[in-house]
């Protein structure tokens, strides 16, 4: 692997290229991951029933399931294209990219758990038990999902830089 020095990262002409898009895809699911979390603890402050009409007005009952389906595809979407690319271009990380994968595969069992978690915040009768469980769930799929694609752009981002530099 080579050292990931994030500081410089920004000074990097090439930066503004992949490796930007790649950090505002995360940024993206790191922001939805904290907005679902605050949400769900807004929600949960409140008495039985307007929690309900709140994560309504919200979006917090749908948040959730937007959020489960955009990391889905995130990762496919690596599965697919990325990562090999990545692999053929750079052979000698090939155990970076297997922990990457593992990792897609562990996310993905989670973010299946997260989705029957999450989806019943949108049926009726939701409780305040049920807004409990799944700000549970986000907090533990916000802490993977940060350490995740915290990793990966700590694998993939200096190699790029490198290459194009
Ligand atoms: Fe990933
Ligand atoms: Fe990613």
């Amino acid at each position: 692997m080579f050292t990931a020095d994030r500081k410089a990262w920004g000074n990097d002409p090439h930066f503004l290229g992949w490796p930007a898009h790649l950090q505002r895809l995360h940024a993206g699911i790191t922001e939805a991951s904290a907005r679902l979390i605050a949400g769900l603890q807004v929600a949960l402050d409140e008495p039985e029933g307007s929690a309900q009409e709140l994560m309504g007005l919200t979006g917090m009952n749908r948040l959730g399931h937007d959020l489960v389906a955009h990391a889905h595809g995130h990762h496919a979407f690596e599965d697919s294209n990325v990562l090999p690319v990545f692999l053929s271009r750079f052979p000698s990380l090939s155990v970076a990219v297997d922990l990457l994968e593992n990792d897609h595969e562990f996310l993905g069992q989670a973010l299946d758990q997260s989705a029957a978690l999450f989806g019943a915040l949108r049926g009726e009768g939701t409780n305040k038990i049920q807004i409990g469980k799944a700000l549970e769930q986000a907090t533990v799929l916000e802490k993977i999902l940060h350490r995740h694609t915290y990793d990966e752009e700590d694998i993939l981002i200096p190699a790029v830089l490198r290459a194009y530099g």
